[in-house]
């Protein structure tokens, strides 16, 4: 069983799909790995390292793919890449297909089985391959750390012989995996921490971590959390009452961290251009929902924006991907927990098991169709 880990090809994209250490693993389960030359350089990984690690390097993509029962990727990989690889091989990514039909189709042209990482579901038995977590844990670590980057002030308090320094405030909005993460390190930081969500399952978690809880705790907020544990989207009588609520406790921050998002949706704007501009010069807003329409109306994707009052808003993409060498790791060993579920112990070849209930949630193109079923009107 051949195993192939090609180089990412989207231009932000600095993680990798495979580490010294999952190669290990997957050798020590009898298959072989290719990586292409360079493609952990961006994660700190030379090629000297997957080598020793029992990796063949191939010099292009296309060497790489060659004869490939799975391909490991952290993007979608285009069908064009896979012409190499064998009928049926599994392609195992963050497949990001809602909006991309045509490439599901063509995929599924290309007879291969894609898996996506980000629709693992979030049980127990699949908690080592929860991608989602993996990568949002290390986005609001670094949320944190790119907010005091643009900050021009300490953010724990310091008694000096030249005076004290205040700590600074920092209000979380969100309070998934990334904003838990966010609250920690903020905390460990010195900063004073707020934060909100509409799930009241929340509270408690802030309060755990030592920060303190902000929210419209009305009928609404009590059922604000659907069974699989996400938020539903708030009507809009909800959504005033939460923004005249935040509104003076924002103007009063030196950093605004925000991390919402309603699975399917768009993010929910939670900061207004009025928010923005009741704010003091030198805060700084990070908005880490940029990537699916940003929970700040003025931050933009990509840029660092600075207000003509003097606020900083931070729209970085692929936070996870500023951490590479982390993020790599953690991710790699994700996908080693999924795929080593699909190789047979006895056989050391590729046997999908296709009633599995991970299998069944992530398949998206099988036997030169889309067999997931939200994507079905693109077969
Ligand atoms: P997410 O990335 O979908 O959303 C981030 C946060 O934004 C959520 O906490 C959500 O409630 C919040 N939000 C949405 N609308 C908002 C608004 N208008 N104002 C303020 N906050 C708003 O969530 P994530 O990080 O994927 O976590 C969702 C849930 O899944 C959590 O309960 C988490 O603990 C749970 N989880 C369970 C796992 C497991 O059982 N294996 C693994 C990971 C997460």
């Amino acid at each position: 069983m051949r195993i192939a880990v090609p180089a990412e090809t989207e231009g932000n994209e600095t993680r990798v799909a495979a580490t010294p250490e999952t190669v290990r693993k997957f050798k020590a389960l009898g298959a072989d790995v290719t990586v292409q030359a360079g493609a952990g350089l961006a994660s700190g990984i030379s090629d000297a390292e997957f080598e020793a690690a029992g990796a063949a390097v191939a010099s292009s993509a296309a060497d790489a793919m060659a004869g490939a029962d799975v391909v490991l990727g952290v993007r979608r990989p285009s069908a064009a890449s896979l012409a190499g690889v064998n009928p049926g091989a599994a392609v195992v990514a963050i497949a990001d297909p809602y909006g991309a039909e045509g490439a599901l189709a063509e995929l599924a042209g290309a007879h291969v089985s894609l898996f996506a990482m980000e629709f693992m579901p979030r049980i127990t038995r699949a908690q080592s391959m929860d991608v989602l977590s993996s990568q949002a844990n290390l986005a609001g670590y670094r949320a944190v750390i790119d907010g005091a980057a643009e900050y021009g002030r300490a953010l724990p308090m310091m008694m000096t012989a030249a005076g004290t320094v205040p700590a600074a405030k920092i209000f979380i909005m969100g309070v998934g995996v990334a904003g838990l993460q966010a609250i920690a390190t903020a905390r460990r930081m010195g900063a004073i921490v707020t934060a909100t969500d509409v799930r009241p399952a929340t509270k408690e978690q802030v309060e755990s971590l030592g920060a303190k809880f902000l929210a419209v705790e009305d009928d609404e907020f009590r059922q604000a959390q659907t069974a699989g544990g996400y938020a539903k989207e708030m009507s809009a009588e909800y959504r005033a009452k939460q923004a005249a609520l935040t509104a003076s406790h924002i103007a009063k921050q030196d950093i605004v961290i925000t991390t919402a998002l309603i699975p399917g949706r768009p993010a929910p704007r939670l900061i207004t251009a009025d928010m923005v501009a009741s704010m003091r010069a030198g805060s700084v807003i990070v908005d880490l929902a940029v990537e699916r329409g940003g929970n700040c109306e003025l931050s933009s994707p990509g840029a660092v924006v600075v207000t003509p009052n003097g606020v900083k808003i931070v729209g970085r993409l692929n936070v996870p991907g500023r951490l590479a060498a982390t993020a790599s790791a953690l991710y790699a060993k994700n996908l080693f927990a999924f795929v080593e579920t699909m190789i047979d112990k006895d056989t050391k070849a590729l046997a999908i098991k296709w009633d599995d209930e991970l299998v069944r949630a992530t398949l998206l193109t099988r036997g030169g169709a889309v067999v997931h079923p939200n994507f079905l009107q693109a077969a």
